[in-house]
């Protein structure tokens, strides 16, 4: 399935810490995309979104494809997946080279993002994505697609993406034994953007915080291309675990209290209430009072913000964050996150709902589920372009295959 979006199914897996999530989308007569298959099950194997128990991320896996593959009514064959985890590492590097007939050819731009992509990798590590920021022909304006432009010299900025080479193995080795052939592999906090981002905010000046269940992953956009991105090892599970600790509670319990009765500013937790939770043996119950729930979440959030901010500070990033902070990913939904966020970050911040060119259904609108729309329009967008640059003849195509192997052009 889906060797071309002439095929018409596309099928994404997003391998998140805390759940699988598989998407079916087929194109319909008239361009039109919809949503045909839809798959979830509790992911057991992961921690802080890297694979540490095969056995159990591959039935994870096989329960979610089994429910997407019966509701879309056909076999799943090969899918993009999203990666994570603190394994992952990125770098800004440049490349130039000499334009060779006076117009940049897609072969130039091809070469120009190897050269940025020659660099000494540290050992175990491989290359995810290479990114251009931007292009300079004879070293004047900066220039986002450079295709046609005449000149002799062609240089390029670019955002690289490293991952450990035995984590990248272990996703697709447990994807593959679920049954699927691994297509792609796309950094998460990417498809996240594609799809919660609008376009003006990506040219403007723009951040997506995806806060997921083991970690929480960063990208910063401007001119409508990537310039930071950083995967935080904090994000919803620790909140559960302090919890779970603070109130003498079992895991289930906190998960449960903190979705329902769980805030992250004082301010928002006013109200006056006592809530019933298990005690850690699962025998008794014990009452607790609102206040000592704030007093274990408020600083875990601000930990995880302020990890955020001082990355900022950090990298320079200020100023291109122009419009603001968008969360999204499972932890977005924490009550009182996006005041506390908007006052420590002293700026915009909204949280960031699935932004799709499709119908979704209301059980899926939510942002726990931004990773694997993202991943949906970004294999659908990577094979309408292989489609045209599979008009531009067999040279060129020749050329494109190579750079395949390690190139994601989101642009
Ligand atoms: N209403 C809610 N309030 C607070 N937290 C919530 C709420 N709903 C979900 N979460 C938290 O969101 C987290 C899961 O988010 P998500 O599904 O985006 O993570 P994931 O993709 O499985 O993990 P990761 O991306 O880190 O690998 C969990 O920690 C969960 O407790
Ligand atoms: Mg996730």
């Amino acid at each position: 399935m889906a060797k071309g979006f002439n095929d018409r199914i596309v099928a994404t897996i997003d391998v998140g810490t805390t759940k699988i999530c598989v998407l079916v989308a087929k194109q319909l007569d008239g361009q039109e995309i919809e949503i045909i298959g839809c798959g979830k099950a509790p992911s057991d194997g992961l921690s802080k979104g890297v694979v540490v128990d095969v056995a159990k991320t591959i039935y994870s896996i096989r329960a979610a494809l089994k429910e997407a593959e019966l509701m879309a009514g056909m076999p799943i064959e090969s899918v993009t997946v999203g990666i994570s985890g603190s394994h992952i590492s990125s770098l800004n590097s440049q490349g130039v080279v000499p334009i060779k007939r006076g117009d940049i050819r897609e072969g130039d731009i091809a070469a120009v993002l190897a050269a940025a992509r020659a660099i000494p990798i540290p050992d175990g590590q491989q290359v995810l994505h290479i990114l251009p920021q931007y292009y300079v022909i004879d070293g004047r304006d900066k220039v986002i697609d450079p295709l046609g432009m005449h000149g002799i010299r062609l240089e390029v900025q670019a955002h690289i993406i490293l991952g450990a080479i035995a984590s990248v193995q272990n996703l697709v080795k447990c994807c593959e034994s679920a049954g699927v052939t691994v297509q792609d592999i796309v950094l998460e906090q990417l498809a996240s953007a594609l799809c919660v981002l609008s376009e003006d905010e990506q040219k403007l000046g723009v951040a997506v915080l995806d806060i997921g269940g083991g970690t929480s992953d960063f990208a910063v956009y401007q001119y409508g291309s990537i310039r930071h991105t950083k995967v935080l090892p904090v994000a919803g599970n620790h909140f559960t675990n302090d919890i779970a600790v603070g109130l003498c509670t079992t895991l289930k319990d906190a998960e449960r209290v903190k979705k329902e009765h769980g805030t992250a500013g004082s301010e928002e937790a006013m109200q006056d209430e006592f809530i019933e939770v298990e005690m850690v043996h699962g025998e008794q119950k014990q009452v607790v009072h609102s206040s000592d729930l704030i007093r274990i979440i408020e600083p875990r959030a601000q930990e995880l913000l302020s990890i955020v901010h001082d990355e900022i500070i950090k990298r320079h990033l200020e100023h291109f964050i122009t419009t603001g902070i968008v969360l999204t990913g499972g932890g977005s939904l924490l009550k009182g996150i996006q005041p506390l966020a908007e006052k420590l970050f002293d700026m915009p911040v909204r949280i960031g709902h699935p932004k799709v060119p499709f119908s979704i259904p209301d059980s899926l609108q939510s942002p726990i589920y931004a990773t694997g729309y993202g991943l949906l329009l970004h294999t659908i967008k990577k094979l309408k372009a292989n489609e045209t640059s599979d008009l531009h003849g067999p040279l060129i195509k020749k050329v494109f295959n190579r750079m395949k192997a390690w190139m994601v052009d989101f642009f």
